[in-house]
């Protein structure tokens, strides 16, 4: 795989200072240029360089300019101002390089040299409760990364750990066996799990006699008592349907294979703790099993502890953590496991990776991250609610956005058939949601504003939907076209190629920062040099060679913006 234009014009700057023999741990620097008249590139690390070595940055750079090995896709080379470099692509080499792509935009995703196994951790819903807006980040963020990795080359394996485990399931599961008692049909009871969870804590909450029958019934279900168990797994699958069934409309990868439920680490919990008392590292305090590391102290500097084991016997969230993380080094051979987990999980993640570190219970090498986002906020920019406080259904959301899609799409398209027209808004709503949130930098809160998403103007999946349509909607009326040669001479071709020629320094940033904002954000100014090339350079009315060579840039722009779609987990329509 060749490097990106970035990357090298990176290290012939790089290579330069050295052959001005000014060795000294020098960076680039190397930004977009922000104006046309600084070129396409610009490398800043010449000033403080400068400030280093003692010398006049306009020199300095005249310097490492005359000592650059000039590649051929660079026309023009200029300082400005105190002492930028700046770096103009040519659009001989660009209309070469675009050309020579025919329509394989495919081979702008560069691959990977070692096909090393990425894990990654994401949606992982609590099955006591029906899947909320809460979910949503992780479920659409971790399967995004998880598209970006395999597409560049890596082994992906995806871990959806759900909560299957815990207290709570004493309660529903008591609450399950009075209904079943009643002789009520469960299935309809669990068709809301919702109402189901809110019915079982009213009981549990008010019936002292209920709570003690759920909590002896944890305690059954945990010996293995085949009754419980019975409930219990037909609770889960029902829950899991209702899972499955988000993720079927969300679009995303997530199958019954990537599950790895937290029940599923049970039998290796009393091996994990005698682990970490076997080096030393477990103490006792009021009962629990716990691990204090030094670097972990809670307010007023008293030790913070990593609780393994509860007084009672009962085993936590952080050693079923532990449990997955031996699981995933050794057995599953990880060599990077992400962790796509609300912000608020901070520090349990810094304590089992360090734990996880200190005890070996991942191999040395094994690179470990939690990958945060920030909250869903409401308008009121408090935490996203129903009017009357609730948490929001993930299914009642999609079902709320797909129905404002259609009024949008109808305003827009009050003559088309209402089935296509439901169509249409049917992935319009899903991908506004998906969009809105992808486009965000994820270690941020967002405001979760409906009109802003559905607008078919800035930023959003609405107006690159509309871009791709366009574009399809002209290849459609040339009729047959061969994807020529691309010939390059006004700027907004220019723009719309380096563009697109640009895709491939993002990939590699997005895998490394774990960012999908940055593929949105690409995508975005991508349509919209598209939609200045095409205001600007008529195409099906341009000369005969002129216009098949714009036609040909129209048809990569188009793959390219479909490919970032996928990428991002997103569908895409020729018509709108
Ligand atoms: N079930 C957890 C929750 O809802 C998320 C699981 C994240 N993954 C993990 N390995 N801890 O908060």
């Amino acid at each position: 795989m060749k490097k990106s234009l970035f990357d090298q014009i990176e290290s012939i700057v790089a290579n330069a200072m050295i052959a001005a023999g000014l060795a000294i741990d020098f960076k680039p620097k190397l930004t977009y240029s922000t104006k046309k008249e600084f070129g396409d590139y610009q490398a800043n690390g010449i000033l403080p360089a400068a400030k280093q070595l003692k010398i006049n940055p306009r020199d300095l750079a005249s310097k490492v300019i005359e000592k650059l090995d000039k590649p051929e896709f660079i026309s023009k080379i200029e300082i400005a101002g105190p002492g930028f470099i700046n770096f103009f692509i040519s659009k001989k080499w660009l209309s070469k390089s675009l050309s020579s792509l025919k329509s394989d935009v495919d081979s702008l995703i560069p691959k990977c040299t070692n096909r090393k196994v990425i894990v990654i951790d994401y949606s992982g819903p609590n099955l006591a409760k029906e899947m909320h807006v809460g979910h949503l980040r992780s479920t659409i963020i971790g399967d995004c990364l998880s598209r970006v990795c395999s597409r560049l080359g890596y082994s992906v394996i995806r871990q959806n750990h759900v909560g299957d485990w815990g207290t709570q399931f004493g309660m529903l599961l008591t609450h399950m066996s009075d209904m079943k008692n009643q002789g009520t049909a469960i299935k309809t009871e669990l068709a809301d799990l919702e109402v189901f969870y809110k019915n079982a804590k009213k009981h549990f909450d008010s019936d002292p006699d209920f709570a003690q029958r759920a909590r002896e019934e944890v305690v059954k279900l945990q010996s293995g008592d085949p009754t419980r168990l019975k409930y219990w797994s037909e609770f889960i699958n029902i829950s899991l349907e209702h899972c499955f069934d988000v993720y079927k409309r969300l679009g995303v990868l997530l199958s019954k294979n990537d599950l790895k439920p937290e029940s599923s680490y049970n039998s290796v919990l009393k091996g994990i703790v005698e682990d970490v008392r076997a080096k030393g590292l477990l103490s006792e305090s009021e009962g629990a099993q716990c691990v204090f590391l030094e670097n972990f102290k809670g307010r007023d500097d008293e030790p913070l502890p990593i609780i393994l084991q509860k007084s009672d016997g009962g085993f936590l969230y952080a050693t079923t953590d532990l449990a997955a993380l031996q699981y995933r080094s050794y057995d599953l051979n990880a060599s990077r496991i992400l962790y796509v987990v609300d912000i608020r999980q901070a520090l349990h993640f810094e304590q089992i990776f360090a734990l996880a570190k200190k005890a070996s219970f991942v191999k040395k090498n094994c690179v470990l991250e939690h990958i945060p986002f920030g909250t869903m906020l409401g308008k009121d920019g408090k935490p996203f609610k129903t009017r009357s406080g609730d948490t929001v259904k993930l299914n009642d959301l999609l079902d709320e956005s797909v129905e404002r899609a259609l009024k949008v799409v109808t305003e827009k398209n009050p003559n088309l058939d209402k089935i296509k027209r439901s169509d249409i808004a049917y992935v319009v709503g899903i991908n506004a949601v998906k969009y809105a949130d992808l486009s965000k930098n994820r270690k941020s809160n967002y405001v979760f504003d409906w009109d802003t998403m559905l607008s078919f103007e800035g930023n959003t999946a609405p107006y690159l939907m509309y871009a791709y349509a366009r574009i399809q909607s002209i290849v459609r009326d040339a009729g047959e076209v061969k994807v020529n040669d691309i010939t390059i001479n006004e700027s907004e071709e220019k723009d719309l190629a380096l563009k697109i020629h640009q895709f491939r320094e993002i990939l590699n940033k997005v895998e490394q920062d774990c960012m999908p904002n940055y593929i949105c954000q690409y995508v975005y100014e991508l349509a919209v040099n598209f939609m200045s090339f095409y205001e600007k350079c008529p195409v099906l009315k341009a000369e005969p060679e002129i216009r098949d060579s714009r036609l040909a840039l129209c048809i990569i722009a188009g793959h390219t913006i479909h490919l970032g779609f996928d990428l991002l987990g997103l569908k895409i329509l020729n018509r709108m």
